[in-house]
């Protein structure tokens, strides 16, 4: 049995240095994205510059802008004036009015739909790349990117990055990514919320059994188990 159990222990390390390898390898060091999905403010602000600043390109065509309306605590009318801008309904799916035609024709390639890109690549990948652009006068938008290399993307931000201090753009960013985080698992709210819940339930039932247990073992003295004592 015990054999049995250290192959096992053995073969599930080896996967997951495996894993780990695989993951590393030809990638670049990833800064750490920090984001917290139970942050509202955080996500609300990603929200907002989501749709000022990538969905011209960028669909999240698994969400409905009234869905992000409910779970993000904006109201309707609130979500039809700050994050809809092409004359959408507010049951639409958050779609890019971007031609597929036009996208080839200006960036070599469409602009990928975003809607999973937080569990394709992980809120740090995101993160890091869109910190990543260094200019490259050899690149059409005269930028480049550490993270994906020679990637087709403008360095949308650097407008924002001038305005704002080095803090408040890396909010900015963090915001942006966590709502991505957001958008590629809606139930993630609801889930870790639900979690730390149950825990607290289960530590109060710990208790209260505990105490119990007690109780009911106070006048146990001189059972067989204890017949040595
Ligand atoms: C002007 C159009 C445009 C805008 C605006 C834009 N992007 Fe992009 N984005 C692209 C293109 C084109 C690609 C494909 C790059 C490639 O594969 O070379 C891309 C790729 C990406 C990728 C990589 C996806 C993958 O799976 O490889 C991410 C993540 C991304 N964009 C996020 C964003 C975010 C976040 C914003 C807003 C801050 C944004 N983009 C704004 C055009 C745009």
């Amino acid at each position: 049995m015990k054999k049995i159990l250290n192959t096992t222990l053995a073969a599930l390390a080896a996967m997951t240095i495996s894993f780990n390898a695989s993951a590393s390898a030809g990638s670049v060091h990833l800064d750490s994205a920090n984001t917290d999905i139970s942050d509202q403010g955080s996500l609300q602000n990603g929200a907002k510059l989501f749709m000022n600043y990538c969905s011209g390109c960028h669909s999240i065509s698994f969400m409905r802008y009234n869905r992000i309306g409910k779970d993000l605590n904006i109201s309707d009318a609130d979500v039809e004036k700050n994050l809809m801008f092409n004359g959408e309904k507010i049951g639409d799916n958050v779609v890019s009015s971007l031609s597929d035609a036009g996208a080839v024709n200006w960036f070599g390639t469409t602009p990928p739909d975003l809607s999973l890109v937080s569990r394709s690549k992980g809120v740090d990948w995101i993160y890091t790349y869109l910190h990543g652009f260094y200019k490259d006068e050899s690149r059409i938008f005269g930028v480049n990117n550490h993270v994906l290399e020679n990637a087709s993307m403008p360095d949308v931000l650097w407008k924002l990055k001038q305005e704002r201090s080095t803090e408040e753009f890396d909010q900015d960013v963090r915001d942006i990514t966590n709502f991505l985080d957001y958008v590629g698992e809606p139930a993630k709210l609801v889930r870790v919320d639900l979690g730390y819940k149950v825990l607290g339930f289960l530590f109060i039932l710990f208790v209260l059994s505990y105490l119990l247990k007690k109780e009911y073992w106070k006048d146990v003295k001189y059972g067989k188990w204890r017949a040595k004592d």
